[in-house]
């Protein structure tokens, strides 16, 4: 074994965004592509010589070969001991909870999270921190000017690692410990939520069903639901990972867990379905013949959380990413606690949580989780239910609709335009800035704008400031349009859409969010004239 320095020029574009660094599979398989960004994460962290990171992915095309290239780079670059799951295996959530359960220096993800793999497909690489939560703006930002300044990187010439045989194998001074990628996770949960009563309400009759979508939960589900709580084989949906996710698109919404929505829209449906994606942090949750918002699914949470043993004292805070609806606002006002609205992105709830300010956080995209880590939890999120649902035993659908009646309906609906012309996008979104100071005051319908800016935030833990995170249009009867572009895709740009408007009448509650919003879908399309400048006539996926 030979540590062996390379010689290596930037590559342009190793900009972290929303999430980590994602590109197409192709772009990191150019030679020093993945190594020149994992230099520039190591020459950038501080004091980890000799300290313990976490190391693991969501299984996707290029995860081992990727493992391998970091294993031996951290070997070089002095890292102590690194805890790899098993077969390269972690879920965004597993690293974040080894991060802190053992006190790990930091932690590195191979994800690109919902969006497709295989070769065809995307990959992705994100540096969580010692809080186990993604790095923070400022740690993106100096690993990205690093890389385009580095001239050299470091690595072990060693044979490769076996990523399947638990135990400590050694590269050079680096000690390399393959472990059981659930087991710690497991127990994490086992202290949160009622095992025991969970287990007698599926007992009872029960039927539920959990898609994996080849991703890389199917082993945790699995474990879980199976193997903790006694749930049928057919519960767990498409629950083996697979490279290229079977070739679906590893997303839990409507649209690409199409399997799982026909199962649970058809005949004599199971009482509950859920959904995670790629890397195992976000969630879909489905009643019989009934569709979650994932905002409301927060707000459900929040006013049930004491139900639940985890968080019987109590929610310090709830926070919510910009876009996500106002339903969480409402219990939060209810329950005396403060609601705290953050750009999209999870690393945003990172300083709240820290600082002790929230319990529960969320966003419209599916994502939803506590204090318990410092990501996301999709798995998480489907025991939460569960255990409501076990204290309650309503259905999901009864709880929901009782949730409205108590609390008013935030109506919502995301409308995705994708893989739109970058130029196109970015002029749209300029069109529509200039526009702002003029449409406060204006009438449309019987709607007035309140107020029109580009959202900016200012954390409350640390002072700084994030701008330019979404163009918001707010009424004065608490309705919304929220207008942003994609900061996670890989192809040309997405604008997304965010619709909101408030039903406090109960008889009117029922009625499907595309046909309540219709005026206000007409207003988005008016006021950022995106037919006309995009020539799409309707959006590509509708949440
Ligand atoms: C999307 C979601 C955002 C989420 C992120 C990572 O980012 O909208 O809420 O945090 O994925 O899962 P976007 O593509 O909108 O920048
Ligand atoms: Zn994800």
């Amino acid at each position: 074994m030979s540590l062996r320095t390379v010689p290596t020029t930037p590559f342009p574009g190793q900009k972290p965004g929303t999430s980590g660094l994602r590109k197409q599979v192709k772009v990191f398989q150019q030679p020093h592509y993945l190594e020149n960004f994992v230099q520039s994460i190591f020459d950038v962290l501080e004091g980890s010589a000799g300290q313990t990171l976490v190391i693991g992915g969501d299984g996707r095309y290029y995860n081992r070969e990727a493992i391998q290239i970091i294993l031996k780079m951290a070997a070089a670059n002095g890292i102590g001991q690194v805890l790899l799951g098993q077969g390269g295996i972690l879920s965004t959530p597993a690293v974040s909870c080894l991060i802190r359960k053992y006190g790990a220096y930091g932690g590195i993800i191979l994800s690109a999270s919902h969006n497709p793999g295989g070769p065809e497909g995307d990959f992705g690489i994100k540096y969580n921190i010692g809080n186990g939560g993604p790095a923070p703006e400022t740690v993106t930002e100096a690993i990205y000017a690093r890389t385009q300044t580095l001239d050299r990187y470091c690595i072990l010439d060693a044979p490769d690692i076996d990523l399947d045989r638990l135990g400590e194998q050694r590269l050079g001074s680096l000690a390399v410990r393959v472990i059981d990628p659930v087991a710690d996770y497991l127990g994490l949960m086992q202290r949160l939520f009622d095992f025991d009563q969970i287990r007698d309400y599926l007992a009872s009759g029960i039927r539920i069903v959990f898609d994996a979508m080849h991703a890389v939960t199917g082993p945790y589900a699995r474990a879980i639901l199976q193997g903790s709580l006694g749930a049928p084989q057919s519960s767990v949906l498409n629950g083996v990972p697979l490279p290229d996710f079977g070739g679906g698109h590893p997303d839990p919404n409507l649209v690409y867990a199409r399997e799982l929505v026909e199962l649970l829209f058809g005949e004599d449906g199971p009482d509950f379905g859920a959904a995670s994606d790629g890397d195992g942090d976000r969630n879909m949750i489905l009643g019989r013949k009934f569709y979650v918002t994932p905002s409301d699914s927060l707000a459900v949470l929040a006013a049930n959380a004491q139900q639940v043993p985890g968080y019987r004292e109590g929610l310090a805070g709830i926070a919510r990413s910009m876009p996500t609806s106002q339903a969480a606002d409402r219990v939060a006002v209810q329950l005396g606690i403060p609601c705290y609205e953050t750009p999209t992105g999870w690393k945003f709830f990172g300083n709240l949580l820290d600082a002790g300010k929230v319990t529960l956080c969320g966003e419209e995209s599916f994502g939803t989780g506590s204090n318990h880590l410092r990501e996301k939890d999709g798995l998480w999120a489907v025991l939460f239910w569960l255990n409501i649902l076990a204290v309650r035993r309503q259905t999901v659908q009864q709880i929901v609709e009782e949730h409205w009646r108590t609390y008013g309906r935030n109506v919502y609906s995301r409308h995705d335009y994708e893989g739109l012309d970058t130029t196109v996008a970015q002029e749209l979104m300029e069109n529509l800035r200039r526009s702002l100071p003029g449409l406060v005051g204006q009438s449309y319908g019987s709607q007035t704008v309140a107020y029109a800016d580009d959202f900016s935030y200012t954390d409350p833990v640390d002072g700084s400031t994030s701008s330019h995170q979404g163009i918001r249009i707010g009424f004065e009867n608490g309705s919304r349009i929220v207008y942003r572009l994609s900061g996670t895709g890989t192809q040309g740009a997405t604008l997304r859409v965010y619709l909101e408007q408030f039903e406090p009448d109960p008889a009117k509650q029922g009625l499907d969010p595309q046909i309540a919003l219709a005026g206000q879908i007409q207003l988005a399309d008016h006021l950022a004239q995106i037919r006309a400048r995009t020539g799409r006539q309707q959006a590509d996926v509708i949440t």
